[in-house]
């Protein structure tokens, strides 16, 4: 089976994205006994999701895909966008989502779409697949299923939160499940 590194140490998009893939060697960066820290300084998702891919790529020569991701607020501007992951100036989930709560006191537009764009590196050549999944931001938590912003994001066409609905339903609708469900399609015409 062909090898496939996800340069990402996120737990929970590992393990969404294992559910989504099959046929193919995933290997995690503990698997490759990468453990530096990538910096993300780009203002696209794009440029972050490059810079980790080839990064981990230099390190071990396999195929390998990152993804960058984010929420994006549209009252907001699109923040926090690249930089969702710190928000609120600390890496802590609970703090980034009480700041965007906060920021959107009182605010009547609450609509927002979460963005991920993946960068493959297969077999030397550079691909880009990118997912958009929109929704609006509710005024309190729902939920302890997900991570970061899920608790307060309910998606088009639903009643909850994505913390509240099963993984499966998320990964179906999802940025990152749209994304990698077009990688998917291009890893399998490849096989
Ligand atoms: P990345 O690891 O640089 O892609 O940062 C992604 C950050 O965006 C995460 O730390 C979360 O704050 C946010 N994010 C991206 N995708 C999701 C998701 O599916 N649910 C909740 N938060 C997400």
């Amino acid at each position: 089976m062909t090898d496939l590194v996800i340069a990402s140490n996120n737990k929970g998009k590992i393990l969404e994205i294992r559910q989504m893939i099959q046929g193919i060697n995933l290997l995690s960066l503990q698997d490759i006994g990468f453990d530096t820290d990538i910096p993300e300084p780009y203002h696209t998702f794009e440029e972050n999701a490059h810079t980790k891919a080839e990064a981990i790529h230099r390190f071990c020569g396999k195929n390998v895909f990152a993804d960058d991701s984010g929420l994006c607020v549209n009252a907001l501007g699109g923040a926090p966008g690249v930089i969702s992951a710190h928000y609120s100036g600390e890496r802590h989930d609970e703090q980034n989502l009480q700041l965007v709560l906060t920021n959107l006191q009182g605010v009547e537009d609450r609509s927002a779409y979460y963005k991920a764009v993946i960068c493959l590196i297969w077999q030397e050549q550079t691909y880009y697949f990118e997912g958009v999944c929109s929704g609006h931001i509710i005024t309190e938590k729902r939920g302890s299923g997900g991570f970061g912003y899920d608790p307060i994001f309910i998606p088009d066409g639903h009643t909850e939160t994505f913390a509240q609905l099963p993984l499966s339903v998320k990964n179906s609708i999802s940025h990152r499940g749209k994304a990698v469900a077009k990688m998917v399609a291009f890893l399998h015409s490849q096989l």
